[in-house]
């Protein structure tokens, strides 16, 4: 459990009133006296966010109000970790947010990534809420802050080599068992695309490829892309686009950090995690635009652009994956910017062919606050993808619907496995909210959990 959890009641805790706005007035009503009057002086809204010591007229604090506007964000309280000073504190009112997320919330706020000040904040404690799971809780954060460590390291301590290494502490905590095929070996094993993409770079591209579960148990396989650091290649992008391309391994850290929730909770399925991890950089022996590669698939792709490498490396990987004919394949990754253009930052478009199954992903969104929006595999636009060289274009020549084209140019390599869902997530903060900083951050994993969980738990 997380050490800022304190499971005894008796421990003397400073209360905590979470407030909306509208119920300001309510509130100074119930506690008249200098707490009322100080909310007054103080100009205190009780806006999102918004935190207000209460004086106890000897240079103490009685109390602290916590604002949460209209409600509407459940992990409000991650404004507290920062604002309070170092003390145990418990929730005296949650004004209709659930427990379970405020205390989610209180431990996302106390994320720090220190690795390269040392300065590590201490945080203030929190008494866990009768019927709030603690050791759950502490679970998801964890998880969580996995990810943001993950896509916060820049590539140059986050290269393919390090990313195998981050990715086989997961795999040994668990007892998983593990392989990675690195460099020239990625030629003789057949993943001939991932070796394309990342042969240009310094440390050399590998697939990450672990296995964990009852052999017999259902198949569910995890697939990120792990591109530590995306210039575009050949089709090198401008300092702006390439700027925040240090997250362009977003979707394995997140398929890492859902695998270790899966595991922790030993949920009886058989899981696989393939992770292809490349630098797409630039050099003599960089791929081409115009070049036509062999897939592990067997099927010819030629390549129109050589900034679209993730769906390359996927596509190797998600063959693989689909020999198994698993119950359920999961991709993640960075893919497109044409899905931030559709759906901005906080709202990752998901495809799959399997309404039941989406139907099921939505409700799991809703019911953890986790956003996702189903977008369509619009089978019409499968032939934007066609080449007159080779079997498949990996991208299509217009500027129309990027996000679906690359999604059902994944598509094509998916033939046997019983579900598949694809997740083209954004993987980054970049306006700070409670709990939330500006860097790395999680996206469908709580979702998925929740969805694994109710399946197979
Ligand atoms: N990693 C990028 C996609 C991306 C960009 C994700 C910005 C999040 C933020 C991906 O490899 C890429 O460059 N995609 C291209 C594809 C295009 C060349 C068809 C894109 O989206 O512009
Ligand atoms: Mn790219
Ligand atoms: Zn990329």
């Amino acid at each position: 459990m997380l050490e800022i959890f304190v499971g005894s009641k008796d421990t003397a805790a400073t209360p905590v009133w979470l407030l909306r706005s509208s119920r300001l007035n309510d509130w100074c009503a119930n506690h008249a006296g200098a707490a009322a009057a100080w909310v007054e002086t103080s100009g205190f809204k009780a806006e999102a966010g918004k935190v207000l010591l209460l004086p106890d007229g000897s240079g103490g604090a009685t109390g602290a109000l916590l604002g949460i506007g209209d409600g509407s964000d459940p992990f409000v309280t991650g404004a507290l970790a920062t604002a309070l000073p170092l003390r145990t504190y418990r929730f005296a009112d949650l004004d209709g947010i659930g427990a379970e997320n405020a205390v989610l919330g209180f431990a996302l706020g106390t994320y720090q990534f220190d690795r390269y000040t040392g300065k590590k904040r201490e945080n203030p404690r929190l008494i866990l809420p009768d019927g709030v799971d603690g050791e759950e809780v502490s679970r998801l954060a964890k998880a969580i802050f996995l990810v943001r460590d993950l896509i916060n390291t820049p590539a140059n301590d986050m290269n393919p080599a390090d990313l195998a290494t981050a990715a086989l502490k997961v795999a040994d905590v668990h007892g998983a068992t593990s392989r990675i095929i690195v460099g020239d070996e990625l030629l003789v094993e057949n993943y001939p695309m991932v070796h394309a993409v990342g042969r240009a770079a310094e440390v050399a591209p590998r697939l990450i490829d672990f296995t964990w579960g009852r052999a017999d148990a259902p198949k569910v396989t995890l697939v990120g892309k792990g591109v530590c650091f995306d210039t575009g290649g050949l089709d090198l992008k401008p300092s702006s686009a390439m700027l925040l391309m240090k997250k362009d391994m977003g979707g394995a850290a997140n398929v890492l950090a859902l695998a270790d929730l899966v595991m922790s909770a030993k949920l009886d399925v058989r899981l696989r995690v393939l992770i292809p991890a490349v630098e797409n950089n630039v050099s003599g022996n960089a791929f081409r635009p115009s070049d036509v590669l062999q897939s592990r698939k067997g099927l010819t792709v030629e390549i129109g652009n050589t900034d679209a490498e993730g769906r390359l490396v996927l596509a190797d990987a998600l063959t693989e994956a689909d020999s198994e004919a698993p119950d359920l394949v999961i991709d993640m990754a960075t893919l497109t910017g044409a899905a931030r253009t559709a759906l901005g930052p906080d709202l990752p478009p998901f495809y799959t062919h399997d309404n039941a199954l989406a139907a099921e992903i939505s409700e799991a969104a809703n019911a953890t606050f986790d956003p996702l929006w189903r977008m369509p595999l619009w089978k019409p636009y499968d032939s934007w993808l066609s080449s007159k060289i080779a079997d498949v274009n990996h991208i299509s020549d217009g500027p129309f619907a990027g996000s679906i084209t690359a999604a059902l140019f994944l598509g094509r390599f998916i033939e046997r496995s019983k579900a598949w869902v694809h997740f083209d997530i954004y993987g980054w903060m970049p306006k700070p909210r409670p709990g939330r900083p500006v860097g790395g951050e999680a996206q469908a994993i709580r979702a998925l959990y929740c969805l694994l969980k109710n399946r197979f738990g």
